[in-house]
This record gives structure tokens, sequence and C-alpha cells, in this order.
């Protein structure tokens, strides 16, 4: 599978925080149910491999791995079943450890120097973080003028009234955030509310940018 056309496709990328590996399952039935199954678990907890593992072990969540900031988390998300590494800024470390596993790094960046730093790296996709505070969708389309081949992923202070401003540029694969899977209603199994977010989410991406279908 091309891991990062399947994150395009789906247009979005939930970003979770997770207390306790075992809500992931009951996470995974919200995103599955909202019409989104994907999901880059951070590694800004202890519960993140385990987390990983329980989505990954679904087989029907797209899961990956974000806040990796060294090599040794990457073979722990990758040993755990992620996809995808996702890291704040761009890590040669991480970078060629994923390239090592055979798995998509996806390295923030957020300046022309960053960007041309991660295409030095053999990167042509790179998260655009954190997005609100560094210039949002005008930097974004800004740095797509010269950089006409790289295509970004902003996450940071995104949510439903500016996803479409980052979804409008035909340079941003997919927008990320934790708007769509908040920490306390994942820790509390809040279904109902978690699959709301999530499908509303989808419904203005879908507004936008149709989900093309597989
Ligand atoms: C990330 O790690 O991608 C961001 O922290 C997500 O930012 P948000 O919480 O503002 O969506």
């Amino acid at each position: 599978m091309d891991v990062l056309a399947e994150l395009a496709r789906h247009r979005l990328v939930p970003v979770v925080v997770i207390d306790d590996a075992a809500d992931a399952f009951a996470l995974g039935d919200a995103l599955v149910a909202g019409g989104l199954p994907v999901a880059e678990v951070t590694f800004r907890t202890a519960a993140a491999p385990g987390a990983i593992r329980a989505l990954a072990d679904r087989g029907d969540v797209l899961v990956g791995a974000g806040t990796v900031l060294t090599p040794g988390q990457v073979d722990a998300a990758v040993a755990a079943g992620a996809r995808y590494v996702v890291s704040p800024g761009t890590s040669r470390a991480v970078v060629e450890r994923c390239a090592e596993h055979g798995v998509l790094a996806l390295p923030g960046a957020v300046t022309a120097t960053e960007v041309q730093a991660a295409l030095e790296l053999g990167v042509t996709t790179v998260k655009f973080f954190p997005a609100g505070t560094s210039g949002g969708a005008p930097a974004i389309a800004a740095l797509a003028a010269p950089f006409r081949d790289v295509r970004f992923v902003p996450t940071g202070g995104i949510g439903p009234t500016n996803l479409h401003d980052y979804l409008a540029l035909e340079c941003v694969a997919a927008v990320g955030g934790s708007w769509m899977v908040p920490r306390d209603l994942v820790a509390a199994h809040a279904h109902d509310a978690l699959r709301t977010l999530v499908a509303d989410a989808v419904a203005a991406a879908d507004a936008l940018r149709p989900l093309a279908r597989a």
C-alpha cells in the first residue's frame, strides 16, 4: 500500500494523545464509524506503543506514530505496527531510521531552509508544524511556489473554522489535528461524541475535496 497516497485520499489525520492503551480499540471503533480510519498516535505518553499495536491489530485503521523524536522511538513505533512516522521537526537520524525500516517519514519543516534540509534527506512531503503560528495557509502557499514538488501536512492550531484554508491548497496532502479526537473523550470512550467529531470533519473535507473512493 502507498501509505502517503492513502493518507492523502483520506485528507485528514487525527492526532491522538492517549493515556491508556486499553482505550485504543474503542477509539478505533469511533474512527471507523465516523468514516476516517486513520490515526497518528503521539509518543507524548507511555501508552503510545501499546495503543499503536491495538489499532494496528484491528486491521482496519491506518495507524502511524507522531511526536517521534529519536531513532529508538522509530524502532518502537514500527515494532508496534506504525505505517508512518511523524516528527515535529526534521531529524536526520529519525528520517534515516525510517528509511532503514522502509516506513514513510513525515518530518516537520516550516521554513525554506527546513524544507531544503528535508529535501536533502530525500523527503518530499513534510509536516508543517505548528501551522497556526508559522504563517498558516498563506505561508504554505508561499513555500509551494519555489518547492513545486513538495507536499505539506499542516498540523497545529487547525480546526473546523480554518480547515478549509488548508485543504484548499493543492500542495496540502492532508491536514492533521487533535480537534477530531480530544484526549478527554478518548479516555472516556465517548464513542458517539468522537464519531460525531470525526464525521463532521469528514463532511467538511468532503465539501471542499471529495473523497476519492479506493
Ligand atoms: C501535532 O502533534 O500534530 C499537533 O500537536 C496537533 O496540533 P493540534 O492539537 O493543535 O491539533
